[in-house]
């Protein structure tokens, strides 16, 4: 299939397109670049582009798809936080702007990256997709609007699929420091403590990167009756721990560090415990990556590299570099890119 990937030069991207070309796809990606240069170890080989803002996307850049995978997002919840209206244009405005002409381009699929976090804070049982959705912050609000109003627009022409991802861990080249698993096994490599801010009591069930990837390769060819219009979990019951195991399985894998649960930053009220067994099901798909074995490669990859606390603290996390590039005047307050040419 010809597929254009959205977000490709993101941490997620950058693991899914080679998954995606060695399934035989023909990817093309579109990025603004945010993140294009925050790399660790050797550079990865992206996939030919469009450098364009979501916002500015045109229908004629979307014909000739079979499908849209799309990625790109502010995907933060800080960020989304400090600047809510920024959140909403790019994640939810541009997002349904997109899936509009992906549709009037003929395209056919197109699949969202959502988020567990549309649960908010759901308590002891595992949820199905079909629980009510709590988002808790305007990142996850933004995620929640696009499902609906994507859905409103599914025919028999445009199959919209919802991945609702838990959140990521593992090594990608682009790497992303401010989630949760990367971020322990970071600081307990560069100070010896893994360091948990809230009481290490709220459940975060947690996805590698290349799992997510494997399932949107899934959606790609499943048959259009199993997924049409069909919000999925995407993850898996064994990763369903809360935050203080997690933490432990950090401890394990980076030999001399010491678990510290400080619980400075107070309760976190994001929790909720996943059930994955609607992709399983109806598509026969399972996520592979456990976390302990998520921790121990981080931990060789990050040794391996070298990793220096500038770049974990700074240039792999999504807050501070994009005030760095704001303050360097490559984006303009809305993290659009000033003079910057649309295409490559
Ligand atoms: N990483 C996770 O834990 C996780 C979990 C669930 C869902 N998701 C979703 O998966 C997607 C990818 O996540 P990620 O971790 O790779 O994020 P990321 O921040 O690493 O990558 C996002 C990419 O989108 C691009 N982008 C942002 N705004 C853009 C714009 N206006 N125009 C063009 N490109 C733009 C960025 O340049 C970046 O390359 C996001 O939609 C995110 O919400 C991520």
């Amino acid at each position: 299939m010809r597929v254009l990937v959205t977000g490709h030069q993101g941490y997620l991207g950058t693991v899914m397109v080679p998954i995606l070309q060695a399934a035989g796809h023909d990817v093309v990606g579109l990025d603004s670049g945010l993140f294009a240069e925050c790399i660790l170890g050797p550079a990865p080989v992206d996939p030919p582009g469009l450098a364009v803002d979501l916002r500015d996307v045109t229908v004629d850049q979307l014909r000739g798809f079979d499908a849209v995978i799309h990625l790109a997002a502010l995907s933060n919840d800080p960020l989304g936080a400090l600047a809510p209206e920024i959140t909403y244009d790019v994640n939810h405005h541009a997002s349904v702007r997109l899936a509009k002409l992906a549709k009037d381009a003929g395209v056919a699929r197109f699949l969202y990256a959502s988020t567990c976090s549309v649960y908010g804070s759901a308590g002891e049982e595992l949820v199905t997709e079909s629980a009510p959705l709590r988002p808790l912050t305007p990142y996850a609000e933004s995620k929640v609007r696009v499902e609906d109003d994507v859905a409103a627009i599914a025919d028999s022409g445009f199959t919209p699929v919802f991945l609702r991802n838990a959140t990521a861990f593992g090594f990608s080249p682009r790497l992303r420091a401010d989630i949760v698993l990367n971020n322990l096994v970071g600081h307990a490599v560069l100070t010896g403590d893994v360091r948990v801010l809230s009481d290490g009591t709220p459940w975060r069930p947690l996805v590698h990167a290349q799992d997510i990837a494997a399932a949107f390769a899934t959606c790609l060819t499943a048959p259009v009756d199993k997924i049409n219009c069909v919000a999925f979990n995407v993850g898996t019951e064994k990763n369903n721990l809360t935050v203080a195991q997690i933490a432990e399985a950090v401890v394990d894998a980076v030999p001399n560090s010491k678990l510290l649960i400080t619980g400075e930053s107070g309760a976190d009220p994001r929790s909720y415990r996943v059930d994955f067994s609607a992709m399983r099901n109806a598509l026969g798909f399972e996520a592979q990556w456990t976390i302990p074995e998520g921790a121990v490669e981080l931990y060789k990859e990050y040794t391996s590299a070298g990793l220096s606390s500038d770049d974990f603290f700074k240039r792999f996390t999504r807050l501070p570099h994009l005030e760095k590039l704001k303050a360097a005047g490559i984006l303009d307050e809305t993290m659009r890119r000033i003079n910057t040419s649309s295409g490559e």
